[in-house]
């Protein structure tokens, strides 16, 4: 695990790098994508090397983590339609290569199956970009979940339907119960991983991912097994950290 600590304007570039080299090391990369307030200035640093510096996205096809159950297809916080506010409608990525799991769906195993399917079928996941829950969380895998679980039905903690509750106008109620969720197996099979953290509030979750025991009661843990993983963060996010595994932003990999 590299870690790195710097500021806004750092984290974003390096979050945008990881998906810029994928961009720019194959014809039709398979992009990792997470929702959430996380990855927005990643993507807003993006959409701005596509308008100004012409990346491009043409080829590539993009997975998403998760997705609620139940919230309809024109709910402006249906992740599917998140990514496309924030990200594809302001760049040149197909949005019929971008997919989400089918929280609309009648018979939610077997979307979850399917999409574990269209994962396998791309090639899997060239860069894969993660958030991470006040509890530990990585896509919607709340504490308890399996280290080789799949693309599956999950269940929202109330700490997770709390901490959600700001995209829903403060609403807990308004927060879905169920989602769809990539499982933590999917998410390892990504070739590499960058995860971004900011503010004290994560701070604890960090603190474990990064020297916790591996442990499904802290299920970004898991991702010290991993053989290629960036963890950017800010200062608050690694206040608990020893630092000991800090390192450069320069040699944080590509
Ligand atoms: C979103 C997702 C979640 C978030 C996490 C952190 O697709 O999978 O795991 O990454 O809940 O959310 P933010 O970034 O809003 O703090």
């Amino acid at each position: 695990m590299h870690v790195v600590v710097a500021g806004p304007d750092e984290l974003a570039r390096a979050g945008a790098d990881a998906l810029e080299g994928a961009l720019l090391a194959r014809r039709d990369p398979v992009l990792g994508l997470a929702t959430g307030s996380s990855p927005v200035p990643v993507y807003d640093e993006l959409v701005r090397r596509h308008r100004e510096g012409g990346l491009s996205f043409a080829g590539a096809r993009a997975f998403l983590l998760d997705e609620y159950v139940g919230l309809p297809a024109e709910h402006p916080e249906r992740y599917r339609n998140v990514i496309d506010r924030e990200l594809v409608s302001h760049v040149d990525l197909d949005p019929a290569r971008v997919h989400a799991p089918d929280g609309l769906a009648r018979d939610l195993d077997a979307a979850a199956a399917r999409y574990e399917q269209q994962i396998a079928a791309a090639g899997g996941v060239d860069v894969q970009i993660l958030g991470i829950g006040t509890d530990g969380h990585i896509a919607f895998n709340e504490p308890g979940s399996p280290f080789d679980s799949r693309t599956r039905v999950g269940e929202l903690t109330e700490q997770t339907r709390r901490d959600n509750a700001r995209f829903f106008g403060g609403d807990v109620e308004a927060v879905p119960r169920r989602c769809l969720t990539q499982g933590l197996a999917t998410i390892m099979s990504a070739r590499r991983i960058v995860l971004l953290a900011r503010g004290r509030a994560k701070a604890e979750a960090v603190r474990h991912m990064v020297e916790g025991p591996v442990s499904t009661a802290w299920p970004a843990t898991v991702l010290q097994g991993h053989p290629d993983v960036t963890v950017l963060l800010d200062e608050e996010a690694a206040s608990l950290l020893r630092r000991g595994d800090v390192v450069p932003l320069e040699t944080a990999g590509r």
